[in-house]
Parts: structure tokens; C-alpha cells; sequence
């Protein structure tokens, strides 16, 4: 990072922002990549992009896209959503994908978008398997609705269904992934898609004010953790495993561990006579911050998280047990 190439990426003369941008776009096998602050921002842009104000975009009914940033689109862009309940773990159907792409006989509901999560993180970090992701993208093809892939963790993904990134990105129209999430970096994320949505998201981007200066400090960061990230993920998603293991032998029914399929572990307090807030003070302080979603206690584990870390965090649940 110190010593990263740096240039002007307001108007693409970053070197190593270039590099990065043209390492995704090959990986991905996308046209064109674009370098952006945040994952919230990939998503958004790709909501205005594709969606115009007062029509809608299919997401399931807990996706990040749809909940955590639905005022972000209704600000931006005026896109609202219409939601699907997936029957198992955050994973819509191509059938349920299509029930929602009827077209409404008044023209009101219309939909520009479907976007998909993988992996589902309020579904535990589940996976969508290639085969669903193809089943909803003939679907989206059928009606001519593009279809984007919030991928903030799709390389976690890629681990466990063993594919390179390129076969979640081909059937899907654009895809974004997250640099500062399993892969580790300290900044950034990723859009992906053809030369002319790049295009168009490059100009948002500099409308939603991310034109940012010598951003090669830390794309240097962002190519380490596209070329070295994605090693680390299997150890992260057995690390998990662990954890949900000794939390289930401390609270059974809390944590199934054959739900941890990636690197996210949530835990159901409900039956422990305490709540979630006094679960998250109690492990805090025994030094293990947790964050809670939807009345659950989540934990993740990531590159600074070894096996000692772990067993760490286990001996703080086993404290903060005796206590409850
Ligand atoms: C599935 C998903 N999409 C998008 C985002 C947004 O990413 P960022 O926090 O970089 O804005 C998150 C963040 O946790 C996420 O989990």
C-alpha cells in the first residue's frame, strides 16, 4: 500500500485502481469492473442503474439490498421492493422468481430487477448452489429482467460449491463482491458487469460522490486480498464449524453447526432466559464482541480469526454461561 502507484481515479488515471478493476473484470469474466468505497454503494448504483424511480426490484424478503438499504434506494433512486419469502435459509427459487415477475394487468408493480444474495447473510451465510442461480437467471431471461448478484461474500461461495468466481458471475447480468469481508481487505468492493452498465456506474459513482483521488492506497490492498482471500476461506468456514459446535455443547438448540455451511454462526438466546443484548454485554465483557441480527447473536470468522481465537471465544461463552 505504501508504495502502490497512485494517480487520479476521478478521471481513471489510478494505475493500481486500473489493475485491480482489470483483475476483477478477468476473474469474473465480466466486461468491466469498477473499484468502489462500499457494498451498499455497488448495490445502489446497480438499483439506479437498471431500476427506474417507482418501479420495483425482487429481492427476498431479509436480503441486505431490500432491508439494510431499502431508505438508501427510496432516497436515491425512488426503487421500492417486492419481496419473496425463500423457503429455506435466504434462498429464493427460480419458481418463486417467477410467480414474481408476472406482469401486474394494470402496469402499476412493474419490475426492472432481480436481485439474489450469495451467500444469504441473515440466512447464516447459506449458499446458492450454481444450479439455482442458473434456474433463476433463465427465469429473469424469459421475462428480459436483468438479474444482479449481491455477491458481498460470494467467494465464500466459491469455497464451499469449489467453482471459480466465474461461474456465479456468468449466468447473472452484474454482480458486485465485497474486498473488506472474508477476503480481508481494509477498504472496498466490486461491480461487475458489461462495458455499458460500467459506464454508466462510473458516472454514478462520481454523482453519488465517491470520486475518489489516489484510491491505489488501497486497491494495492484490494489485488493482495483478490489474489490471496480466497485460500483463507476454507479454514474460516471450518473455524466456524468449530464455534458452532462448542456453542451448541454449552446451549443445545441454540446452533445447529450443520447450518454453518461459510463463515457465519447465528445463535438463537431465545431459550436461554436471557436476551440477545445481554448476551452480546456478557461476552463483550469476557472479549468477544458479537453483533446481533434479528434477535440473534452473529459471530463471523475471517482472516485475524486462528484457531486460538476461537477457542478464545468458546471460553467466553462458557463464562458468560455460568453467569446466565
Ligand atoms: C450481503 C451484503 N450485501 C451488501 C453489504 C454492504 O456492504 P458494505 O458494508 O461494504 O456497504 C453487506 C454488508 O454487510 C452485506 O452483508
Amino acid at each position: 500500500m505504501a508504495t502502490a502507484d497512485v494517480g487520479d481515479d476521478g478521471y481513471g488515471d489510478d494505475p493500481t485502481v486500473n489493475r485491480l478493476q482489470d483483475r476483477a473484470a478477468e476473474l469474473t469474466g465480466k466486461e468491466a469492473a469498477l473499484y468502489l468505497p462500499t457494498g451498499t454503494m455497488c448495490n445502489q448504483i446497480a438499483l439506479h442503474a437498471y431500476v427506474h424511480a417507482g418501479h420495483l426490484a425482487v429481492c427476498e424478503a431479509s436480503a441486505h439490498v431490500g432491508r439494510t438499504e431499502a431508505s438508501s434506494s427510496a432516497v436515491l433512486s425512488g426503487v421500492s421492493f417486492h419481496y419473496v419469502s425463500a423457503p429455506d435459509r435466504g434462498l429464493m427459487l427460480g419458481a418463486q422468481v417467477a410467480a414474481a415477475l408476472t406482469p401486474d394487468p394494470c402496469d402499476v408493480a412493474v419490475v426492472d430487477l432481480v436481485a439474489i444474495e450469495n451467500t444469504h447473510q441473515v440466512g447464516g451465510g447459506s449458499v446458492h448452489s450454481v444450479t439455482s442461480v442458473r434456474d433463476i437467471a433463465a427465469v429473469c431471461a424469459d421475462a428480459g429482467v436483468p438479474f444482479y448478484l449481491d455477491g458481498a461474500r460470494i467467494f465464500n461461495a466459491c469455497a464451499v460449491a469449489e467453482v471459480p468466481v466465474a461461474a456465479y458471475a456468468e449466468p447473472v447480468t452484474s454482480l458486485m463482491f465485497a474486498l473488506s469481508k472474508g477476503l480481508g481487505a481494509p477498504i472496498g468492493s466490486i461491480l461487475a458487469g458489461d462495458e455499458e452498465f460500467i459506464r454508466e456506474a462510473r458516472r454514478l459513482k462520481i454523482l453519488f460522490g465517491a470520486a475518489w483521488r489516489q484510491a491505489g492506497i488501497m486497491a494495492a490492498a484490494g489485488l493482495i486480498a483478490l489474489e490471496d482471500g480466497p485460500k483463507q476461506l476454507p479454514e474460516d468456514h471450518a473455524n466456524a464449524r468449530i464455534l458452532a459446535t462448542g456453542v451448541a455443547e454449552l446451549l443445545p438448540e441454540s446452533v445447529d453447526p450443520d447450518d454453518v455451511e461459510t463463515n457465519i454462526v447465528f445463535v438463537d438466546v431465545s431459550g436461554t432466559g436471557r436476551d440477545s443484548t445481554w448476551w452480546r454485554a456478557q461476552l463483550a465483557a469476557e472479549g468477544l464482541l458479537v453483533t446481533i441480527v434479528g434477535g440473534r447473536v452473529r459471530m463471523l470468522t475471517h482472516v485475524d480469526v486462528d484457531a486460538a481465537g476461537v477457542q478464545a471465544a468458546l471460553a467466553a461463552w462458557r463464562s458468560a454461561a455460568k453467569v446466565a
